[in-house]
């Protein structure tokens, strides 16, 4: 199969230094987005999803935050050494963020309709005229009620459902070739939720990349090519979305989709992975789940098992995968 690769994320890792030590909270991470494709970022809270998205762009606070290695080759050009000029150049047209605070992607201080004109105006000859229609005309896609009047709010005059809309429209306006998405449906309604999943879907007909960051395994069911698992600042697992979903080969993920809950179901479930995920300063030896992995065994302490190739795109990183990807039971 022919395919292009239009992200190619080599080796990241990014340190943060605090108070109370240092630590890496992305290590060592290697993924490819492909033209066109839905990539799914998931894992549980504080595993590094985020500070992987932001640091594409060098949106890491610094200090405390410090790229240390890696490179993040879009269409072929090193964002990491790009010089800061070209690279704002990028982002917010070829390259859009959606992050997971509405509130910090927009202004606080300029009205609505203003600050899309200008954005449109910024990345393209359009007269203001057309930008503010074509604004309106988005806040109406993204369903806020009322577009017309609302190019004339400030931002904390509306809700954060709202906020997150408006910052979605933004993104999407300028069509660029890589969206990064963080949890970007979080304060909205469910109905909503599934309208902006549309809009999204849609703009990969236009063959726009997405890198989806969430840790709601029906969003990337429904959504995704393909999914790289994040435990503990490391990509655990990664493959095609029915690779994970059917034949998930790392103890981690497979903790992950039995936490997945069932309509038909109306007990709450068990959480699905006993324990929590360690403090990033305490990440244990070896292997980063060990104290978690219900088939840890003494090798796990004493190395860091490599990324497992187990054919056709999908990798593990598990001592065990070969064997795990073989024997399902209990998974779904
Ligand atoms: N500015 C910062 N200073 C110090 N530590 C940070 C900073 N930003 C993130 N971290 C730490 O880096 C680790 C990874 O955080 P990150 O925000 O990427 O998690 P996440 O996977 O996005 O979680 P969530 O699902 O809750 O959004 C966490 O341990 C977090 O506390
Ligand atoms: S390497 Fe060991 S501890 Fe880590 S996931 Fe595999 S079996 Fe579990
Ligand atoms: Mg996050």
């Amino acid at each position: 199969m022919m395919s292009s690769s239009l992200l190619i994320v080599k080796n990241l890792t990014v340190a943060f230094t605090t108070d109370e030590g240092g630590f890496n909270a992305v290590d060592n991470v290697s993924f490819e987005v492909q033209k066109g494709e839905i990539v799914g970022l998931v894992g549980e809270s504080g595993c590094g999803k985020s500070v992987t998205a932001l640091s594409l762009l060098r949106l890491i606070p610094s200090p405390p935050g410090d790229i240390r290695n890696g490179q993040v080759l879009f269409n072929s050009q090193d964002l990491l050494s790009l010089d800061i000029k070209a690279l704002r150049q990028l982002r917010g047209s070829a390259i859009s963020m959606i992050f997971q605070e509405p509130m910090a992607a927009l202004s606080p201080l300029q009205r609505i309709g203003r600050q899309m004109v200008e954005t449109l105006q910024l990345h393209s000859s359009m007269a203001a005229k057309d930008a503010w229609r074509q604004a309106e005309e988005w806040l109406t896609r993204v369903k806020i009620p009322n577009a017309s009047e609302r190019m004339f709010a400030y931002p904390f005059q509306l809700s954060g459902g709202m906020q997150q809309r408006i910052m979605i429209a933004m993104a999407l306006m300028l069509h660029p070739e890589l969206i990064i998405a963080d949890e970007p449906t979080t304060a909205l309604d469910v109905t909503i939720q599934a309208q902006v999943f549309d809009l999204i879907l849609d703009m990969r007909e236009e063959q726009t990349s997405i890198l989806l960051i969430t840790h709601d395994m029906g969003v990337v069911w429904e959504m995704c090519d393909r999914v790289l698992v994040m435990y503990a600042s490391k990509i655990v697992e990664q493959g095609a979305r029915d690779q994970i979903f059917f034949h998930a080969a790392h103890p981690y993920s497979r903790g992950l989709l039995r936490s997945i809950p069932r309509l038909k179901d109306n007990i709450e479930r068990l959480p699905a992975i006993a324990g929590s995920v360690p403090s990033p300063l305490h990440y244990p030896s070896g292997c980063h789940f060990r104290d978690r992995c219900p088939h840890a065994f003494e090798r796990c302490a004493k190395e860091e098992p490599p990324l497992v190739d187990l054919g056709s795109g999908h990798g593990a990183a598990c001592f065990i995968a070969p064997d795990l990807v073989h024997n399902q039971d209990g998974v779904k």
